[in-house]
């Protein structure tokens, strides 16, 4: 059997304003290649989750996993095989310039200054942020952080990624750009993918599983077509059911009845299909 990458349990989490968190319900696991999202609503533990996967946090009670070791512990082990995109991407952008920024894994590792040159200027270019390398990160924009901050995540090429929120701050065209990027790291080098979101959008294109969470409890694991057509769990999750499900569940309760799809493209061609279908015989 496959050994999974990421194993968590229950885990109880004091922060030290004494709020607690405790994050239970399903085990949460994730496997080698596997594209996680992780959904809930605002203020439910996503990112007190993922700080314990990144050994940012240790839990007060209960065990985190993560490639088989123990994150808080062994972060310095886990530091080059896991990248990190933060929620808040701007603190950690450390380097003078974003060049330096991106640079600074690499250089850190002691790999030759002439390999460290060709990669951040290939993944700078898979970001479509080449023009920025010289700017100050400080000075950027939002979404643009964000990407400098993708860019220091994918440098060393990880095992696995833990991406708090990557799509939160970036315009539409730059969600598809993201995405596009990430399938293809994943497929290419078989980089597992685990990402928080309470956006619905990106889950269908981009997850494998998707975790439901709810004030700390894990309520529902599932593929993406089993999660967002599961009205009940999105609603006790607090999250709204997508625009385009919501069609097909008004034209249900109109007596008509379509298999209801999350894709655009899919969508148009069932709806397309039923407009020109010939009237029955009177
Ligand atoms: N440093 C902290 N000190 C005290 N309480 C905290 C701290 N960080 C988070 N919390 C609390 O822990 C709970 C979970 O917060 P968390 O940031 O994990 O939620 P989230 O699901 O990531 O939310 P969002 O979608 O807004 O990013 C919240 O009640 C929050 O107020
Ligand atoms: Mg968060």
């Amino acid at each position: 059997m496959v050994k999974e990458i990421i194993n968590i349990g229950c885990i109880k989490h004091r922060y030290t304003d004494s709020t607690e968190v405790n994050i239970c319900g399903l085990n949460f696991l994730m496997y080698p290649g596997e594209k996680v999202a992780l959904l809930g609503a605002n203020g439910c533990g996503k990112t007190t989750m993922l700080s314990h996967i990144i050994g940012l946090l240790a839990p007060q009670e209960g065990e985190v996993r993560v490639l088989g070791l123990n994150p808080s512990r062994d972060f310095k082990k886990l530091r080059s095989r896991v990248g990190v995109l933060l929620q808040t991407a701007q603190e950690q952008l450390i380097g003078p310039t974003v060049w330096d920024d991106v640079a600074f894994a690499p250089l850190n590792s002691r790999w030759p200054r002439e390999a460290v040159e060709e990669r951040v200027s290939q993944v700078l270019a898979e970001l479509n942020i080449s023009h920025l390398a010289r700017k100050i990160p400080h000075y950027l924009s939002g979404g643009e952080q964000q990407k400098v901050a993708l860019a220091g995540a994918l440098v060393m090429q990880p095992e696995l990624l833990v991406l708090d929120e990557p799509f939160s701050r970036v315009d539409q065209r730059s969600k598809k750009e993201i995405t596009s990027l990430l399938l293809n790291i994943n497929q290419k080098y078989g980089t597992a993918i685990l990402f928080t979101t309470h956006d619905l959008t990106p889950i269908a294109p981009l997850a494998d599983t998707v975790y439901v969470m709810r004030e700390g409890e894990i309520l529902a694991r599932g593929t993406p077509a089993e999660v967002l057509t599961d009205r009940k769990v999105l609603q006790a999750a607090g999250l709204e059911t997508p625009d385009l499900l919501e069609l097909f569940y008004a034209l249900k309760a109109k007596g008509v009845d379509l298999p209801p799809t999350l894709s655009l493209e899919e969508a148009a061609a069932v709806l397309l299909r039923e407009i020109k279908k010939p009237d029955p015989p009177a």
